[in-house]
């Protein structure tokens, strides 16, 4: 395996290596976004759009809290469509959950105690701060993508039974790009 302490010095160094820089990518980026693209979103109703949203948010949910974190990685991909970033490199994901539901809990008017859902936050992702990503998942390319969905399905363990709604987790690989996963607690998978 790879040692853990070159990739910090490789994004220090050489920024431009990062996944979303490269034109290697651009077409695949391009290609995705027309694909996920639903036809909706180019009907003449503004109305008709915003209930589309609303209806893939999980069903008109009214409240959100946000919380915060970061966690500092390793980790390379494999495959010519990952231009530079098949090499070794490093990234620190600002990490946003945000609480999604229908009402406030009652009395206590809030979404979730900010507290005990930092607290949950943190346990997550300390399962993967300061990790290569390649050695706690050999199968995989450890996408910003594929991050969201795994921190998703850690948060949902520490909620399930303590919050009913949705939940999005969103992390920024750079100050210019960023992927989320949204789904319910208590879904498929969760
Ligand atoms: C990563 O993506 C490449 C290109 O599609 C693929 O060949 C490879 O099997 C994937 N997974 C890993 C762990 O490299």
């Amino acid at each position: 395996m790879v040692a853990v302490n070159s990739p910090w010095l490789t994004l220090l160094v050489l920024p431009a290596m990062m996944r979303g820089f490269t034109e290697a990518t651009a077409p695949a980026l391009v290609s995705r976004t027309s694909a996920a693209v639903p036809s909706a979103h180019f009907s003449s109703s503004p109305m008709k759009n915003f209930a589309t949203s609303m209806h893939l948010r999980g069903g008109g949910e009214r409240y959100s809290l946000g919380l915060r974190d970061s966690i500092m990685i390793a980790h390379s991909f494999t495959g010519k469509e990952f231009g530079p970033a098949q090499n070794m490199h490093g990234a620190t994901y600002t990490v946003d959950v945000e609480f999604h539901v229908e009402s406030l809990a009652p009395r206590l008017n809030w979404v979730l105690d900010i507290g005990e859902g930092m607290t949950m936050l943190k346990k997550v992702l300390g399962e993967y701060n300061f990790k290569n990503l390649n050695e706690l998942f050999p199968g995989e390319n450890t996408t910003t993508e594929f991050m969201c969905k795994k921190i998703f399905e850690g948060l949902c363990v520490e909620l399930k039974g303590k919050f009913k709604g949705s939940i999005t987790v969103k992390l920024w690989e750079s100050h210019s790009a960023w992927a989320s996963y949204t789904n319910d607690i208590g879904a498929d998978g969760c």
